[in-house]
């Protein structure tokens, strides 16, 4: 079943001009809320913008990419609170955000909801338009409405699995 979302997803950089549903929303959001985190730490805060003026005014701010202003939702995540270290390297949060958007990506695309990652983005810009605190830097944002499926999406490639995998060490 959740194979089935993950098939279904793909980056969908053309929208309908329509809402998303509170409800549909709120079930996107909770996907992201039950997601793992490192010592259950939570450490992101997702700021929600559905204001249609907010969302073109970010156009500029997420590399200029025009499909954004389709969007009926962007969630910009956030840092929030103590960073911590996974092995060596100070990036637990980047990992638990991803967690939580992939989360995101997931349950709207089991509801027919279409979301694009979008990492091309000024985080000065991003910040100054939304208030965000220089203390919870911005990680990644995510477009999210309800795919044109006039557009015909082709999936990208992927890598076959023996180059992606290896076993019981790296030259296996
Ligand atoms: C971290 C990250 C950042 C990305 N940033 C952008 C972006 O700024 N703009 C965009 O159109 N797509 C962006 N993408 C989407 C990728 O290009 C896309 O996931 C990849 O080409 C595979 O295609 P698919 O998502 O349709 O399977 C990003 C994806 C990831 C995971």
């Amino acid at each position: 079943m959740i194979l089935e979302a993950i098939e279904k997803r793909y980056s969908v950089r053309h929208y309908k001009d329509q809402p998303v549903e509170e409800d549909k929303l709120a079930e996107v959001l909770e996907a992201a809320r039950l997601a793992p985190s490192g010592s259950n730490l939570q450490p992101w805060k997702l700021v929600v913008v559905r204001d249609r003026a907010t969302i073109r005014s970010m156009v500029h701010a997420i590399g200029g990419q025009q499909f954004v202003e389709q969007a009926a939702v962007l969630i910009v995540a956030c840092m929030n609170g103590e960073g911590y270290n996974i092995g060596h390297r100070y990036d637990g949060a980047v990992v638990d955000i991803t967690i939580a958007l992939d989360h995101v990506t997931l349950q709207a695309a089991s509801m027919g909801l279409g979301t694009c990652w979008l990492g091309n983005y000024d985080g000065n810009e991003v910040r100054a338009l939304l208030d965000i605190p220089s203390g919870n830097p911005v990680v990644i944002i995510l477009a999210l409405g309800y795919p044109d499926e006039s557009h015909p999406h082709r999936p990208g490639p992927r890598k076959p699995l023996d180059e992606l995998v290896c076993w019981e060490n790296f030259t296996g």
